[in-house]
């Protein structure tokens, strides 16, 4: 059995580390029987399953009912979940609270973006005993303060940042950091300075290991193809096909046979 505590033991081994994201208990069975490390209940479930344009709209109930359901599915697997958009920006209490509900639901660890702010949040949550993943580069939360979906640590003064943003979150007690949209070769040296596993999302191959969206890297979202991403899968032509059968099947009365009746 994989427990997050892990983590630390593969970052010392030098194996990498494969997170999927992860939103309803059939898909979680399914990731229960593979090699997949860990599941993150994103906040971008908002957007690849409840279809609003942002992570903004995700909140506390959302996320832990697709927790509850991710741990039903899979109850031996690490399951992440993430803090959604200001949850732990309003102070401990509420950070609390949002975190309680999520470790209740099932979750093993929370994730939330950035550490400016809410270092307090951090250690405090730590100090309970939830293991906290940080995630820094693109914070999808900060989407309308950024403008858009855009690699970040380009210029020098944004790569100091992340470097000491890094620094900071390990030493609050974070057991990893997701780095998203980060040149490879900062993501690498941010990787290398710390004690802490990375996980990459189009931060190159230097990270400590990679997340990728569950509709993403299944190829079952339709339109999205950027730089990064490799869908291992076409899963919306194997969909399509499936469908395609069944509905051919029930007009030609193909379907059910009587075997398949009573
Ligand atoms: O919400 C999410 O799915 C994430 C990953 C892309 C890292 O935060």
């Amino acid at each position: 059995m994989k427990r997050i505590t892990d983590f630390l033991a593969y970052r010392r081994d030098g194996r990498r580390i494969s997170v999927v994201t992860c939103y309803d208990a059939a898909s979680a069975r399914l990731v229960a029987e593979t090699e997949v490390d860990a599941l993150l209940v994103g906040d971008s479930l908002a957007m690849v399953v409840h279809g609003f344009p942002s992570t903004v709209h995700a909140d506390v109930p959302m996320m832990a009912l697709h927790t509850a359901a991710v741990a039903r599915g899979a109850p031996k697997q690490p399951i992440v979940a993430d803090l959604p958009f200001l949850s732990y920006r309003k102070g401990i209490a509420p950070a609390m609270e949002a975190a309680d509900a999520l470790m209740k639901a099932g979750a093993h660890a929370v994730k939330l973006e950035g550490v400016r702010g809410h270092e307090d949040v951090v250690r405090h949550l730590v100090q309970s005993g939830i293991p906290v993943m940080g995630h820094l580069g693109l914070t999808p939360q900060h989407v309308n303060q950024i403008g858009g979906y855009k690699v970040q640590g380009r210029d020098p003064s944004q790569a100091q940042a992340l470097r000491e943003d890094a620094l900071r979150l390990q030493e609050l007690g974070c057991f990893s950091i997701v780095l998203e949209l980060v040149p490879a070769a900062l993501a690498e040296e941010v990787t290398d300075s710390l004690e802490i596993p990375t996980i990459g999302i189009g931060s190159g191959v230097g990270c400590g290991g990679q997340v990728l969206v569950w509709q993403d890297l299944l190829g079952l979202n339709l339109g999205f193809k950027p730089r990064f991403l490799r869908e291992f899968a076409q899963g919306a032509t194997l969909f399509q096909e499936g469908l395609n059968a069944y509905a051919r099947a029930v007009r030609e009365g193909g379907y059910p046979t009587v075997e398949e009746s009573f």
